[in-house]
C-alpha cells in the first residue's frame, strides 16, 4: 500500500496526502503519454516502459483517492496507518497500543488493504452486526484446499469462434472451514445433529485416552528418573487418539499399540498443518510452486479417513452395534445426513483440524501456567477432593467453579486461535478505529481484510484490569463478558448452531 504515514497524529492528513497523490499521478501520467516528458526517438522504448509502470502505480492512487471521497460521504474518518509490519503478535500489540486500537496496513504479497483491531465493537460488527458483510479470507480456503478438498472434475464451455467444451480439475472442499455463504449453511445443517450435547459429553471415550497418558507420564518419569517431559508432544497423542476415537469409532492409539499407518497419519497431518500456515502466509506466491509432499500427505490422509467411512459402510452391522453398546460415534451420525463419502471426508478431516491442535495447545498452555503455580494446583485438588469420587459426571465437571475459571484463564491468556479473519464482501463500515482520536467509524471497501486478534484482546488493562498478564482464575468470580473474549470467536461458532464448544 500507498500510505507511509504511521500514528495517529498523521491521520487528519491522509485524505489530503491521497489528493495530491492522484493529481500528482495523473499528471505524470498524462505527460509521460504524450511523450514529451523526455524528446528524442531514442528514448522512446524506456518511455513506453515508464509510461506501464505509470499506469500501474496510477491505478492504486486512484483507488486509495477514491477511498478517502467514499469514506467522507459516509461520515467515516481515515485509521492509522502503518507500512511494512511484519510482525508476530506482540509487535502487533505494540503497534495496536501506539496506533490507538485499529489500524490500516498493507500484507505482502497480496495488493488488498488490511486493517488490524483489537477492538471488540469492531469484532462485534464483523462477527454479529454486520455478519453478512464478511466471509472467510480466500487466502484461508486456497491454503487448506489441497488438504481439506478433494479434486473435482469441471466442465468449462469457451465460446471464442466456435464453442469449445474444456475439462479441468480443480480441488473443491465442503468442510466448515473452507465454505462460505449457502455452502457453510449446508455443512452447518449436516454437522449440527451430530454435535448433541448430551451425547458428545459422553466421557467414557475421552477418560481411556486419559489414564493412558498419565500411565505414560509415571512410566517415563519411573523407567528414567526425569524430571523434565515434553508434556505438549504427549498432550498431542492423546488428542489426536482421543479425537479419533470420537469421530471414528476408532483411536489411531498412538499412546497404545498405534499400527504403523496411524502414525504416519499424525505426522502427516503435523507436517500438513505447517505447511497450509506458510501457505497462508505466502499467500499467490504458492500459486508459483507445487507441492507434491503436500499432495502426497493429503492423498494418504484421505485414504485413511476413507478407510473408516468404507468399514462403517460395508458393514452397518458393526455400526449398530457400536450405537447399542453406547459408544458415540460422530461418524455413524453424519452418514445419517446421506452425503457422499467424499463429502463425509471433507468433514471429518475438517472437524479433525478443528478439534486436535486446538485442544493440544489449550492443555499444553494450562500445564505451562499450572507449573509454575502450586497454589492454583492446590485449590483445583481441592475442589476435586470436594467432589467426593472418581468418576465425575458432565454436569460435575461444569459445576466445578474452579477449574471452570481455571480453563477461562487459560484460554484467556493463550486462546489457541490467537488471531484470526476475514475479509468483506461487500463495502462496509467498521463502529470505530478512525479519526484522530481512534473513535470514528471506518469505511472499508470490499475485499479488505479484516485481522482480529483475541491474544491481545484479552490482555488488554482497560478490559481485563491492570493484571491482565497475570494468571488469575479469581478475575471470574465477577467477570461478564461478550466480544472482549474470544476463545472460541463468536457468532459463527454460535450462529452455526452446533454444540462443538
Ligand atoms: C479448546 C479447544 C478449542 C478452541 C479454542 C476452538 C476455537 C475455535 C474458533 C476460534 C473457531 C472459529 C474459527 C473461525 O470461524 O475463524 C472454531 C470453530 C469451530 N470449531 Fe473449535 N475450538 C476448539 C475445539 C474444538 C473441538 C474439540 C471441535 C470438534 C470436535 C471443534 C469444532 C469446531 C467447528 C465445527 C467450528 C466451525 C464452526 C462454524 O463455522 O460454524 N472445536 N473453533
Amino acid at each position: 500500500m500507498l500510505f507511509p504515514n504511521p500514528g495517529r497524529d498523521k491521520v487528519d492528513s491522509l485524505p489530503r496526502t491521497a489528493r495530491f497523490r492522484y493529481y500528482a499521478g495523473g499528471l505524470t501520467l498524462a505527460i509521460l503519454a504524450t511523450g514529451h516528458l523526455i524528446p528524442g526517438r531514442i528514448v522512446h522504448v524506456p518511455l513506453a516502459i515508464l509510461a506501464v509502470l505509470a499506469v500501474y502505480v496510477f491505478g492504486p492512487l486512484r483507488t486509495e483517492h477514491e477511498y478517502y471521497v467514499e469514506a467522507a460521504r459516509h461520515g467515516c474518518k481515515p485509521t492509522a496507518r502503518v507500512l511494512k509490519q511484519n510482525a508476530l503478535l506482540q509487535n502487533r500489540r505494540d503497534t495496536l497500543e501506539a496506533t490507538g486500537h485499529t489500524y490500516a496496513h498493507g500484507v505482502f504479497p497480496e495488493s488488498t488493504p488490511c486493517i488490524t483491531t483489537d477492538e471488540p465493537e469492531n469484532v462485534k460488527a464483523v462477527l454479529s452486526t454486520r455478519f453478512e458483510d464478511w466471509v472467510l479470507p480466500g487466502i484461508r480456503i486456497k491454503s487448506f484446499l489441497p488438504v481439506l478438498g478433494k479434486l473435482v472434475v469441471v466442465v468449462v464451455v469457451v465460446v471464442v469462434v466456435v464453442v469449445v467444451v474444456v475439462v479441468v480439475v480443480v480441488p473443491h472442499t465442503d468442510s466448515i472451514f473452507t465454505t462460505n455463504g449457502a455452502e457453510w449453511q449446508h455443512s452447518r445443517a449436516i454437522l449440527r445433529p451430530a454435535f448433541v450435547r448430551d451425547q458428545i459429553s459422553d466421557l467414557a471415550c475421552v477418560d481411556q485416552h486419559v489414564a493412558k497418558l498419565i500411565a505414560h507420564i509415571r512410566k517415563a518419569l519411573a523407567d528414567d528418573g526425569r524430571a523434565i517431559l515434553d508434556l505438549q508432544v504427549l498432550f498431542s497423542m492423546m488428542t489426536t487418539d482421543s479425537i479419533s476415537d470420537f469421530m471414528f469409532g476408532q483411536s489411531t492409539d498412538l499412546q497404545g499399540s498405534a499400527p504403523q499407518d496411524s502414525y504416519k497419519f499424525g505426522k502427516y497431518f503435523d507436517e500438513s498443518m505447517q505447511k497450509i500456515a506458510w501457505r497462508a502466509r505466502l499467500g499467490w506466491l504458492t500459486l508459483l510452486r507445487s507441492d507434491p509432499e503436500l499432495d502426497e500427505y493429503s492423498s494418504f490422509m484421505r485414504a485413511f479417513v476413507k478407510r473408516f467411512v468404507s468399514n462403517v459402510r460395508e458393514s452397518p452391522e458393526t455400526n449398530s452395534h457400536r450405537g447399542e453398546k453406547g459408544k458415540y460415534v460422530f461418524l455413524d451420525e453424519l452418514l445419517k445426513s446421506g452425503e457422499s463419502d467424499e463429502v463425509i471426508c471433507d468433514h471429518l478431516l475438517s472437524i479433525f483440524t478443528a478439534g486436535r491442535d486446538t485442544t493440544t495447545s489449550v492443555l499444553s498452555y494450562l500445564f505451562f501456567e499450572l507449573s509454575r503455580r502450586p497454589d492454583i494446583v492446590a485449590t483445583v485438588r481441592d475442589e476435586i477432593r470436594d467432589l467426593g469420587r472418581d468418576d465425575p459426571t458432565w454436569e460435575d465437571l461444569r459445576n466445578m467453579r474452579y477449574l471452570n475459571w481455571v480453563l477461562k484463564e487459560a484460554l484467556r491468556l493463550n486462546p489457541p486461535v490467537a488471531s484470526n479473519q476475514r475479509e468483506a464482501v461487500r463495502d462496509t463500515i467498521l463502529p470505530t478505529g478512525g479519526g484522530a482520536d481512534g473513535k470514528s467509524p471506518v469505511f472499508v471497501t470490499k475485499g479488505t481484510s479484516l485481522r482480529y486478534i483475541p491474544w491481545v484482546i484479552h490482555r488488554r488493562k482497560d478490559l481485563f484490569g491492570e493484571d491482565a498478564e497475570e494468571f488469575r482464575p479469581e478475575r471470574w468470580e465477577d467477570l461478564r463478558v461478550t466480544y472482549e473474549y474470544l476463545p472460541f470467536n463468536a457468532a459463527r461458532a454460535s450462529a452455526s448452531g452446533n454444540n462443538s464448544h
